[in-house]
């Protein structure tokens, strides 16, 4: 066997761009130039830069407690509440400057200032403590990108409750998922929203979801829509606007929680494909989100920040909510989407907000480049200062792209490398500090240590292709429960750890290399997950919806990149020769949307005889990825029937 190496074309005829700090577009506080160099402060000590950005109630003992590696304790013995941090410190010095700017589908705006803030969500929290909700209950917030979304989160943490976000675009199936392992004592939605201009009904998943469930939970619901779509409540549903209105001048004391009680779960997909509970702590995440917030997108107070992410994701918890309010800073939070009512609204949005921060995805950028330059250049996008992406590998046509004609060859990119497990950004160059190659996600952070390892975890040099792993922890790590502890163990630290030696790597699921200057450029996940839209889906969990259609037996779910959008492609196998394969196409459609949700409406399904799979019956993904991708089909000698192979190339290119 022949033996491919992939070509990394990212790392040849990189364009470097350096930009000083003075040539930034604005002075640089000494804070933030400090917060950005104290990479050479010792480690651990250097997180404690990180920790003092926030207000402790009671300092912390320790930084960093490894008794229970790789469970890692951050900032042990330190008490602090989120929303004191998010809100009440702000409140002496800028009580009236404006926190949230919400701009909603039908051209409605909201604003909130951090006063404004400090009475609906301390009104909110008393509305939760009056349903009788208490510091480590759970509360599941089910809300589109409404102002009532971070309010609920910060209510939550104010008296000490744990969140748990689950996108809105979830069907009442996958919510359930959601919902069952972290037991939760209350629930937020709301009546529905708007696509377009049809309203879809929220409210009647959010019904179907909660009957699922064991026991019943007192709920909130959020008017969306308006009188005129005249919403039934049920027994213990409440009103959001009446709750507030009822509680409205409630002073309701921010709890004190220790640095290592949970501020939030989130769910991710882990290798197994199906959603799995992960949980952030108070301290360590808020430290490392505030840290990175004023860093890596140099926020600070009044800066204007729009990050285009659902909250539902984690990076609309760190960079959408904590972060930016950790910073004092302005966020812009834009409801639907970013076409509607046409494709000027994104840059509508940056003009009139005069946002200088704005944070998106490669996926985003390819659609504003399909659409044309033509969009953002009838806008004046002067206020600018910075642009961002995250969630899959930008390339160097689409980085060159967004600098030219988004950030008008004036603004650094920050390719920003992170996941829902790490809680905050961990490799990316450092805006004023670093130099950008476009294409590269840029250095690990100061204080992260990284290390690429081939198969069997030996170190690899530059240049060398293998498995992207952190060495040493940090502080906004994964900080699972008791519970989770096992399957996380196995997840992300058994396969490249030597627990005899006492150390612990933990393994990201990626695959990437590192240059000479120690730029890591990512290539890909290494496991059974794919994103749509920037969002991580098990292919485990959209393959149940797929299974579920009559007459299907297997299925493997990929994604198919074409024209700059990655849509869902679906291989199944049929019980038996299906007249009407038509009709099953249209029911594994329904399915797909209607158990994950519609954003996963796959785009192409092909039917299959058999599916490439390993000896192990491990579908082997990768191989079918290159079949709809047009690529060749390497490495495939693991395969169980490699005759499939031929036909399935066939197949495809008859659908
Ligand atoms: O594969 C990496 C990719 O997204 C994964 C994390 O997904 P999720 O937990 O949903 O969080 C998304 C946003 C934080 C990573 O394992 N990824 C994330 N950022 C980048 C990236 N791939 C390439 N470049 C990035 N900047």
């Amino acid at each position: 066997m022949t033996e491919e190496r992939p070509a990394y074309p990212f790392l040849e005829n990189q364009t470097v761009r350096r930009w000083t700090p003075q040539a930034f577009g604005r002075d640089r506080t000494p804070t933030d130039l400090a917060a950005s160099n104290r990479s050479d402060r010792e480690w651990p000590a250097c997180w404690g830069d990180a920790a003092s950005l926030l207000e402790w109630s009671d300092t912390y003992e320790r930084i960093l407690d490894e008794e229970h590696a790789p469970f890692y304790r951050w900032f042990v013995g330190g008490r602090l509440n989120a929303t004191e941090n998010c809100i009440d410190r702000h409140l002496e010095e800028r009580k009236n400057q404006v926190a949230l700017r919400w701009e909603g589908k039908r051209g409605e705006r909201r604003t909130y200032t951090y006063y404004d803030l400090h009475r609906e969500v301390s009104a909110v929290a008393a509305a939760l403590r009056g349903l009788g909700i208490e510091a480590d209950d759970v509360v599941t917030i089910y809300l589109p990108k409404l102002p009532e979304l971070p309010i609920t989160m910060l209510a939550c943490a104010r008296i000490g409750a744990v969140h748990n976000v689950v996108f809105a675009g979830f069907a009442p199936d996958a919510l359930v998922k959601r919902m069952q392992r972290v037991d939760s004592s209350a629930f937020v939605t709301c009546d529905g929203s708007f696509r377009e201009e049809t309203a879809i009904d929220q409210k009647r998943k959010a019904d179907t979801a909660l009957a699922s469930l064991e026991k019943s939970l007192p709920t909130i619901v959020v008017d969306r829509l308006g009188a005129s779509h005249g919403t039934h409540l049920g027994t213990d549903q409440y009103d959001y606007n009446e709750l507030v209105e009822t509680y409205a001048g409630a002073d309701v004391s921010p709890v004190p929680r220790k640095a290592t009680d949970p501020l939030f779960h989130i769910h991710t997909s882990g290798t197994t494909g199906n959603p799995q509970r992960m949980t952030h702590s108070t301290g360590g995440y808020l430290a490392g989100v505030t840290w990175t917030a004023q860093t890596v997108f140099d926020l600070s107070p009044g800066t204007t920040i729009w990050c285009t992410a659902d909250i539902g994701w984690i990076t609309g918890h760190s960079y959408v909510v904590y972060g930016p309010l950790l910073s004092g800073a302005t966020v812009v939070l834009v409801e639907g989407s970013l076409r509607y009512p046409d494709r000027h609204r994104p840059w509508e949005v940056i003009e009139r907000n005069g946002v200088e921060v704005f944070y998106t995805t490669p996926g985003a950028i390819r659609t504003f480049m399909k659409w044309g330059k033509s969009f953002p250049s009838s806008h004046d996008l002067s206020s600018l200062r910075l642009l961002g992406t995250v969630g899959e590998p930008i390339g160097p046509n689409t980085w060159e792209w967004y600098y030219t004609h988004v950030g008008e060859e004036r603004c650094p990119i920050v390719d920003t490398w992170w996941q829902t497990e790490t809680g905050c950004v961990l490799i990316s160059a450092r805006p004023g500090v670093d130099e950008l190659k476009p294409g590269s996600v840029g250095p690990p952070l100061p204080g992260i240590e990284i290390q690429i390892v081939d198969e069997d975890g030996r170190d690899l040099p530059p240049g060398e292709p293998g498995y992207l792993t952190i060495d040493r922890p940090w502080p906004s790590m994964l900080a699972p429960l008791e519970g989770d502890q096992y399957w996380v163990l196995a997840e992300y630290w058994q396969a490249f750890s030597d627990p005899r030696a006492e150390t612990w790597r933990y393994f990201t699921g990626d695959r990437a290399v590192v240059d000479d200057d120690g730029y890591v450029t990512i290539i890909g996940r290494d496991d059974d997950v794919i994103t749509i839209d920037n969002r991580r889906l098990g292919t485990a969990e959209l393959e149940a919806a797929i299974t579920m259609v009559d007459g299907v037996t297997e299925a493997a779910a990929v994604a198919e990149s074409a024209a700059g959008e990655t849509t869902l492609c679906v291989f199944a196998t049929l019980e038996q020769e299906q007249r009407d394969r038509n009709a099953v196409r249209d029911a594994i459609r329904d399915a797909v949307a209607e158990r994950v949700g519609e954003f996963t409406r796959p785009a192409s399904i092909v039917f299959t005889p058999e599916l490439p799979e390993t000896y192990s019956g491990k579908t082997m993904y990768r191989l079918l990825e290159r079949v709809v991708n047009g690529r060749p089909l390497t490495d495939s000698d693991t395969l169980r029937n490699p005759e499939i192979l031929g036909e399935l190339i066939t197949i495809w290119n008859r659908e």
